[in-house]
């Protein structure tokens, strides 16, 4: 394809893209194909032959659109939005073309030099600490996972990176059952073991209990093992719950324990001064992570990690072949993270945060959480139905309670409302677990969602329920 026939392509898929904004809308939600069904359609093996550019579009738009799930579509309300805005987009559109491997300074000064300000711009909406620096991940969990790392090499003197584990000493890493799984998948890719991770109970809020840390720390330094790490959630996945950052900071400063902050969805709406108190005691963290991949519109994927002490990431994951020497004195992000070679993400946060400024992101956040509030109360005034947790920012959890079930036909009754919802199309909506009982979870994020598909979304619900029979 040369540079002609590129123009042409460009512009006909530029046409489909924004066509696509339009009519999102007209898809069912989530896919309704059935396992197998795209891959049937795909030829066994690759074609010897160049084939031509509408031979593609034509395939895309017939075999593969079918099986999308439309994250983008106003009336997705499941898992946490994975958001796409124009500018974003745009700056992906520049960083394809441009092809940049921002694994070092010199591989292209302009990737981490913006990257370098992107975060400082965000550690300033957030209101973090100025002294910490920022890296943009592709993950919370690969955030997740350095921080693992680094807490591992912090409470063993930086010996495992030499030694290996076999004459470690026992870490211990704590947490709540409230906690992203990310944790407990870092903890075993880090050789740590499932076994070392602490689940501390909650409270009526699903928060983690700063009490019960404190004596599960101390139990393990009377046994001879090393607290290693102290991971707290603000915006947790299932119910969006927060912990409280100041009580459980200085009690893992105070047991010599690393304190990351998982803030992957909510961490975006910390720009608005009224929701910042969640971040209350976050001075007190060596590492936090959110995702502007998720709510802040910029798209996938862009986890924006800081640390308070660069040196400590830095030295647990650098390695220094002859053929990566270069200057001193310079930020090399390839030291920052797991993967050598990276995407030069920090262009999309830059045209987003310029399109709209970080007013117009206010807004929309307050938008979502205003109307997440809406949808609480609807939720409470409509018959048979049962508000379980939240709104926490723009997230609350339901279940559907006909009078006179009892709690297992209730839990029955949930499941069935989810499939029959999701099945249906017209909206998309995520389970999960209270208490070891199953709720239907409702979050309010995508770009385009409006007060009204947020309300006919929940009228569908009601229908579709209304519709159900235990048998
Ligand atoms: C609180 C929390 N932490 C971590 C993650 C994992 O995010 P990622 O997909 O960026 O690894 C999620 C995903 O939803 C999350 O909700």
């Amino acid at each position: 394809m040369d540079s002609s026939e590129f123009r042409k392509n460009a512009y006909a898929v530029v046409d489909w893209i924004a066509d696509y904004m339009d009519r999102v809308e007209d898809f069912p939600v989530r896919a309704q194909t059935a396992p197998g069904a795209i891959r049937a359609q795909l030829p066994t093996t690759a074609p010897e032959a160049g084939q031509g550019f509408d031979a593609l579009m034509a395939d895309f738009e017939r075999i593969i659109l079918p099986g999308v799930t439309h994250w983008q579509h106003p009336r997705f309300f499941a898992y946490f939005p994975a958001n796409v805005t124009p500018p974003s987009m745009l700056a992906e559109m520049l960083v394809n073309a441009m092809g940049v491997n921002g694994m070092m300074w010199e591989t292209s000064p302009a990737a981490t030099e913006l990257e370098e300000q992107m975060m400082a711009w965000l550690g300033g909406m957030l209101k973090l600490p100025a002294e910490w620096s920022g890296v943009i991940q592709d993950t919370a969990s690969s955030a997740t996972f350095c921080a693992v790392l680094m807490a591992r090499e912090r409470a063993t003197g930086w010996q495992v990176n030499e030694t290996g584990l076999s004459e470690a000493p026992p870490l211990a890493f704590y947490t709540s059952s409230e906690a992203h799984s990310a944790l407990e998948k870092a903890v075993k890719m880090a050789g740590l073991g499932r076994a070392a991770i602490r689940f501390v109970p909650t409270d009526v809020n699903h928060a983690m209990q700063p009490t019960a840390l404190a004596a599960m720390m101390a139990e393990d330094r009377d046994k001879g093992i090393i607290p290693a790490m102290v991971l707290a959630t603000v915006g947790s996945t299932s119910v969006g719950a927060s912990d409280p950052l100041d009580a459980i900071g200085i009690i893992a400063r105070a047991n010599g324990a690393l304190f990351h902050v998982d803030a992957a969805w909510a961490g975006s709406a910390m720009i608005c001064p009224e929701y910042r108190h969640l971040l209350d005691g976050i001075e007190t963290a060596d590492s936090f992570v959110f995702n502007p991949h998720k709510w802040m519109g910029v798209q996938f994927d862009c986890s924006a990690h800081f640390v308070r002490d660069p040196e400590s990431l830095i030295r647990t994951l650098t390695i220094l072949p002859a053929f990566l020497k270069t200057r001193d004195g310079i930020t090399n992000y390839r030291d920052w993270g797991i993967a050598l070679g990276r995407r030069m993400r920090a262009l999309k946060l830059w045209f987003v945060i310029r399109s709209y400024g970080v007013e117009g992101l206010r807004t929309m956040f307050r938008n979502h959480v205003a109307w997440a509030g809406d949808l609480a109360q609807a939720v409470r005034a409509t018959d048979g139905f049962e508000l379980v947790t939240g709104p926490n920012l723009s997230l609350i959890s339901f279940r559907y309670r006909p009078a006179r079930l009892s709690d297992a036909e209730v839990d029955i009754l949930s499941d069935r409302l989810l499939n029959a919802v999701n099945d249906d199309g017209y909206t998309y909506l995520t389970r999960t677990q209270v208490q070891g009982r199953p709720v239907i979870r409702i979050q309010v994020g995508a770009v385009q969602t409006t007060r009204d598909h947020v309300l006919a979304a929940w009228a569908h619900v009601v229908e579709i329920a209304r519709g159900l029979t235990l048998n």
